[in-house]
């Protein structure tokens, strides 16, 4: 424990690596929401991106085969059972042509969260830069300050309509490398990207592992959203990048694609020294996930795929239906690429407010519940998040409340 930290320790706030947390910004606005919640007001929740669509019921039959084998009782495997690497390795194979070992080249985690927060951990050192762009989802920046390093935030800017400008990105990246000392260790990118919904194409990724390579970065594509694109383009995967291994690991989540966000099943891709990083230090750490959920997990990726596609179109319409009655109320909101997400440029009368207090004044006027965007990042001001988790009915209502909101408070 450092000498600043006060004794008795009062709040966690007094442990130096948490203070040096950014703020949580979504706190206060959640806060507000429960007190709502608790006197009775109808509240449209649509702040966190927790999926509300169950997972389809052969994934959960899977599960509860195997749930009461004693065998699956014990301690499991912290990498993750063969089986379920296996079956990782051949949905890359299948979906994206690549080959993955599944003995070295892949690792379960309890969730991609868990994964990019371990990886940095192992991979870091104190004082270690990583270039990430903002807005981010925020376990990009936090895992970094975790371990000791330190976060090179750089802009996140829209190109062609819904993709990133990728040339913006990959310049301000060699910028800073240019101007850091010492030179930046690794590069944080995620697409679709959460809270932007920005997509990417495969021309950027090859181009993102060229500047990598030049750099000598190492590359983290976290592919959350890998399932979730709206258009006939499929989102590029990391590891289609001839060479991407050498350099870069990509995280894939059963969170969103399967609905299978509470059982907290991902994995981390590619190259063998980083994915052993992680393997190694998770073997520390924990003793893998209930083996059953494993087993299931497995099944989810080998059976028909058919869930995902509905589960990709069931976005698709709330997306629809929620950016319809915006627009619809007077606020023109582009449609979503790809994601869960809608991100919200603020009405021009509103945006001196900033995110926050837009956040508070769409909670208190229309009972709706948003991710104000500077939580994301410095870069994420002037926007909201609509996470897309109620149906589309509800969406609507809450695009028609918001509209009614903004037309009374001109
Ligand atoms: C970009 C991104 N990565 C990772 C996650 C978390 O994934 P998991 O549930 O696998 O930890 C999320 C969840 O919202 C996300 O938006």
């Amino acid at each position: 424990m450092s000498t600043e930290t006060p004794w008795p320790p009062q709040s966690s706030a007094d442990f130096p690596r948490l203070a040096s947390l950014p703020a949580y910004v979504f706190a206060q606005v959640n806060a507000e929401k429960m007190v709502r919640i608790a006197a009775g007001e109808d509240i449209i929740d649509l702040g966190m991106g927790n999926p509300d669509i169950g997972t389809p019921s052969h994934i959960v039959d899977e599960l509860v085969a195997h749930a009461g084998d004693h065998k699956h009782h014990r301690y499991s495997a912290s990498r993750g059972i063969y089986g379920l690497r296996d079956a990782m390795s051949e949905h890359y194979a299948r979906r994206y042509g690549v080959a993955i070992d599944s003995e070295s080249e892949v690792v379960v985690t309890i969730g991609a969260k868990e994964g990019i927060a371990h990886l940095m951990l192992a991979i870091l050192d104190s004082g270690d830069t990583v270039i990430v762009p903002s807005p981010a989802y925020p376990i990009h920046s936090y895992s970094v300050v975790f371990a000791g390093g330190r976060v090179h935030g750089i802009p996140l800017a829209e190109g062609e309509r819904g993709m990133v400008d990728g040339d913006a990105l990959l310049e301000a990246v060699e910028q800073a490398c240019a101007s850091t000392w010492p030179r930046p260790k690794a590069l944080i990118l995620s697409f679709p990207n959460n809270p932007t919904t920005l997509s990417a194409d495969p021309g950027f990724m090859e181009r993102a592992v060229e500047v990598c390579r030049r750099e000598q970065l190492l590359l983290i594509h976290d592919f959350a959203y890998a399932d979730f694109s709206f258009s006939d383009d499929e989102p590029p995967s990391l590891m289609q990048v001839p060479g991407a291994k050498e350099i870069g690991v990509e995280f894939f989540s059963m969170s969103k694609s399967y609905g299978m966000a509470g059982w907290r099943v991902g994995f981390c891709v590619g190259n063998p020294a980083m994915v052993g990083a992680l393997t190694k230090i998770k073997s520390y750490l924990d003793y893998g996930i209930f083996q059953p959920i494993q087993i299931a997990a497995a099944h989810a990726l080998r059976a028909e795929q058919e869930c995902v596609t509905e589960v990709r179109d069931t976005y698709r319409r709330r997306a629809e239906a929620l950016v319809g009655a915006l627009n619809r109320s007077g606020w023109p909101v582009p449609p979503p690429l790809a994601t869960m997400f809608v991100w919200a440029r603020i009405p021009e009368r509103f945006v001196e407010m900033g995110s926050i207090e837009f956040a508070r004044f769409l909670l208190r006027e229309a009972g709706v519940v948003v991710s104000p965007g500077v939580g994301f990042g410095a870069e994420g001001e002037g926007h909201v998040r609509f996470a897309l988790i109620a149906d589309e009915d509800r969406l609507r209502g809450a695009g028609e409340r918001v509209g009614r909101a903004l037309r009374q408070n001109p």
